[in-house]
């Protein structure tokens, strides 16, 4: 990942809202392109890394990374109308004085969890301050208004991306079954510049077990980070993932084509093999994947992924064999720009972000939602 925003500091002063208004279930949903979710009032934040989560009402929620806000708090934006409007809604902060938090994954559960109660909203998110960086889970009771602290899965050290230094980075959350799972990039084993690996809880938000590799390189230098999972149609779960290796060793430059992993035991991917996603059209997807899954497109459905650097995204109907098939969409570039398949309109593709990779600030956090039959009939 890259991560030189970090240390900018000014976050808009997020309204309260008292009651949860009720929204209206559509059946299907309208599509549109870059509405604005949020912008930063001055030069100094920029916002990118969206993630966005469906409640059962499906009110939808957002929240970004916000470098250079002040605060340090997550922010918390929800729309009523499918992710054409929004308005401030919450946020998230630590209680430790001078983390912020950043690289947040939302993830709602429905059902209870072990001795957890259902209707929780969790947040993973990495909390960083000048010494340390840590994996960290906070959970709603109240929709995403507020948050709690729940459980510290990692502590690794400071915010720095050169091999040798011990940070982690990014969690990603997943229930499967009975067991939550938290995956993210670890810099801390010293026989790898930075591995993917995950942490699993049974019974309870706080009993994380041991540190399991998923995606470790005989290569030292190589960095594989930024894991998204999507379940398959038939019980596999693929994995996509950044895998940084050097492209120019004088200069120390990375380069991150992106690759996956299909598993049914999303606990114990370590074995299974590694797969380069070949684009049809000769593209070199780049950077922050992320992928998600629709029911449309025949028995296989549809597997979509995003990357970071380019407008189009890529989609495969075999079950992640074989190349994948551009198709062209409406919304820019952006640094993990975020696919998602709207749950309450499965032949719709929402698409999240912000500032592209880079970018000066402030940015922009856009959403848009694109029909997929009509893309793909073209
Ligand atoms: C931000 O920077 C751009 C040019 O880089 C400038 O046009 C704009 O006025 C600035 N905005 C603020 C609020 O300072
Ligand atoms: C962290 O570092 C920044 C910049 O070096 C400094 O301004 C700030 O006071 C430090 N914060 C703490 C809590 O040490
Ligand atoms: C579904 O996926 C399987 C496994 O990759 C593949 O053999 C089959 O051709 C796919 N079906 C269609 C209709 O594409
Ligand atoms: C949406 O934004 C992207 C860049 O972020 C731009 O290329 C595209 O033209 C915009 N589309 C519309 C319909 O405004």
């Amino acid at each position: 990942m890259h991560f030189h925003e970090l240390l900018a500091a000014g976050l808009a002063i997020l309204g309260t809202v008292e009651a949860i208004p009720a929204v209206p279930n559509p059946t299907g949903i309208n599509t549109f392109t870059n509405a604005t979710v949020y912008q930063p009032s001055n030069n100094r934040s920029s916002v990118s890394y969206v993630r966005t989560e469906t409640l059962p009402d499906n009110a939808l929620l957002a929240t970004w990374n916000a470098f250079g806000s002040g605060s340090g708090s997550l922010p918390i934006y929800r729309s009523e109308d499918n992710g054409l409007t929004w308005s401030p809604w919450g946020s998230c902060k630590s209680d430790v004085p001078g983390r912020q938090l950043v690289q947040p994954h939302m993830l709602y559960l429905k059902e209870g969890f072990g001795e957890e109660e259902g209707g929780v909203l969790l947040l993973a998110v990495n909390a960083v301050d000048n010494t340390s960086t840590n994996m960290e889970v906070y959970a709603s009771w109240d929709q995403g208004h507020s948050f709690n602290f729940v459980s510290r899965v990692a502590e690794g050290g400071r915010a720095n991306t050169k091999n040798g230094a011990t940070p982690v980075w990014e969690p990603f959350l997943l229930k499967h079954g009975d067991k939550l799972t938290v995956y993210y990039s670890d810099q801390r084993d010293p026989k790898h510049g930075q591995k993917l690996v995950q942490q699993t809880t049974q019974g309870g938000f706080d009993s994380w077990g041991d540190v399991v590799d998923v995606i470790a390189s005989e290569i030292y230098e190589d960095r594989p980070g930024m894991l998204i999972a999507t379940k398959l149609p038939n019980g596999q779960y693929l994995m996509v993932f950044e895998y940084a290796m050097i492209a120019n060793q004088a200069l120390g430059e990375y380069k991150y084509p992106i690759y996956y992993k299909l598993s049914f035991d999303p606990e114990n991917a370590n074995s299974e093999p590694w797969h380069r996603l070949v684009v049809n059209v000769g593209t070199q997807p780049n950077g922050g994947p992320y992928v998600t899954w629709s029911p449309v497109g025949g028995p296989n459905g549809t597997i979509i992924v995003s990357d970071s650097d380019n407008n189009p995204i890529w989609i495969n109907q075999a079950l992640g064999e074989g190349t994948w098939k551009e198709v062209q969409t409406p919304h820019g570039h952006a640094y993990s720009r975020e696919v998602r398949v709207p749950v309450n309109d499965g032949t719709k593709i929402r698409i999240a972000g912000g500032a592209p990779y880079g970018a000066p600030p402030p940015g922009l956090v856009q959403v848009s939602v694109m029909d997929l039959r009509k893309a793909l009939e073209i």
